[in-house]
């Protein structure tokens, strides 16, 4: 995905490009990582006085919205493409972070602003995909909403936010409310900033904050401590296999995984988790009865599929899914930061993309795969490389559903401990943000495995198998 497009119909084209123009979404136009077009309704109109409204057949208040209008505008953009369309209305889907991530995923969106007292049923019944609401109130026209739905997408998309990590960082993620914060003085208006904030002390300070937002978002809002509780719950039952269930423990306690499925038999577990941020399922079942009704359960968008049991393999390899690879779960559980002994090491911007696409695109996967995902990473903050006198010689990074991965040194300059140093940078930079570090051997990787050993990582017992959803017209 090279630039996420956002289309927003409306009456008001100006209010739409003066509203986001000065913000954070406003530079990201700058560079380059979505764009804006505001599109004038009223250009489209066949009416020679430029109206694009009229009275409601049966009656009633107020002026509608006319369909021609509003359809040529739709097709002057989207074309014969089916665009995933949203109109902004009081009577849509009641507007959730998890809906920002799902659109965050679309390479182009079409917003629809109705005006007056709405917009014929049937152009709405022709173009619209998804009608969504910002509240239970009602706004005089759908621009503000289609704002605030932007505003809250484009952050989701790596690049956009200065710091590439901020957004999959942040706690609302987690089902958590923030916690406090301060800042200087120390002192104001005789309040004091809590003492443990000035301790220097970072696991106690961790600990006081998790405190705080599972204190206020019990108190504010009991329906998402709700969540957060059942994830809780389930982390605790999963810890009995910890080197099995680390990639689900993760991705719940970083508040990625939604729980589409699980059952219970004495100590065993079975799980359907899906990160719909990046369209990843996880999955572990007790026998093919359980696997089969899982496989029944996993969303149309997903893209890709990890599960640790052979019959699960199966059983989605007979729909839809092909292996993609048999791996070994390797975990790091301690708390300790690792030496990194070669030091030219940093993080990668785009203009370090050409190098990482040429080894692990061109070269590891085939010519012409698709950089877009290893773009998408770099953008998202979450691609090192390592460089000997400035000349780059490999790179390491952090997947998005979590896991560690993507190590690669080139072959002049291996055996000179680079992979164990940027293995060992990407575990600090995990570990800095209180994540278990976790990656998936390749079987049959035997190098890799002896590295894995020498870092300090556990290996799981099982195997694991990377499915990817075969798409229709590719079979
Ligand atoms: N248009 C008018 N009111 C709205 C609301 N609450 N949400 C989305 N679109 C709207």
């Amino acid at each position: 995905m090279d630039m996420t497009k956002f289309h927003i119909l409306t009456l008001f084209p100006e209010m739409i490009l003066q509203g986001l123009a000065p913000s954070v979404i406003g530079r990201a136009v700058e560079k380059g990582v979505i764009s804006l077009n505001a599109v004038d309704i009223r250009d489209y109109t066949l009416d020679r006085h430029g109206k694009v409204d009229d009275y409601p057949y049966g009656g009633g208040a107020g002026m509608l919205m006319q369909a021609q209008p509003v359809y040529d505008a739709y097709r002057a953009v989207a074309g014969d493409r089916r665009v995933r369309t949203i109109y902004l209305t009081p009577q849509g889907r009641p507007f959730t972070q998890d809906m920002a991530a799902d659109f965050a995923r679309e390479e182009e969106l079409v917003f629809l602003c109705g005006h007056y007292e709405g917009i014929d049923e049937r152009v709405l019944e022709r173009v619209v995909t998804d009608q969504v609401s910002i509240g239970d109130y009602v706004l005089t026209g759908g621009e503000l909403a289609a704002m605030v739905m932007i505003d809250a997408i484009a952050r989701l998309i790596p690049g956009v936010l200065g710091n590439g990590e901020s957004a999959e960082e942040e706690s609302f993620h987690n089902n958590l409310l923030e916690y406090p914060q301060y800042s200087r003085p120390e002192i104001w208006q005789g309040v004091r900033v809590p003492e443990v904030l000035l301790s220097g002390n970072h696991s106690k300070i961790a600990a006081w904050r998790l405190e705080q937002s599972r204190q206020r978002t019990a108190a504010r809002r009991p329906d998402l401590y709700a969540r957060y509780e059942e994830k809780q719950r389930l982390i605790r039952r999963l810890s009995g296999e910890k080197r099995n269930h680390i990639h689900m423990m993760e991705s719940l306690a970083r508040g990625r995984a939604e729980i589409l499925y699980e059952a219970r038999r004495e100590r065993e577990t079975a799980v359907l988790l899906y990160d719909r941020g990046c369209g990843i399922c996880m999955m572990t079942a007790l026998d093919g009865e359980t696997g089969e009704k899982m496989a029944d359960m996993l969303p149309a968008d997903a893209r890709m599929a990890l599960v640790s049991e052979a019959f699960l393999r199966d059983i989605l390899t007979g729909r839809q899914y092909r292996v993609s690879g048999e791996f070994r779960q390797v975990l790091y559980t301690r708390r300790e930061t690792l030496p990194v002994k070669h030091k030219e090491i940093r993080q990668l911007s785009e203009d370090d993309l050409p190098y990482v696409c040429k080894w692990y695109c061109d070269e590891g996967r085939g010519p012409g795969v698709d950089c877009g995902y290893v773009r998408e990473r770099i953008r998202a903050g979450a691609m090192y490389g390592a460089f000997l006198e400035g000349r780059q010689v490999g790179f390491a990074g952090i997947h998005d559903e979590g896991s560690l991965g993507m190590l690669y040194v080139e072959e002049p300059f291996r055996g000179r401990g680079i992979a164990a140093s940027l293995e060992a940078y990407v575990v600090n930079r995990m570990l800095e943000r209180g994540w278990v570090p976790y990656g998936h051997v390749e079987a049959g990787n035997a190098a890799s495995e002896r590295l894995q050993e020498k870092l300090g990582f556990y290996k799981a017992e099982k195997s694991f198998w990377w499915l990817e959803k075969v798409l229709a017209n590719t079979i």
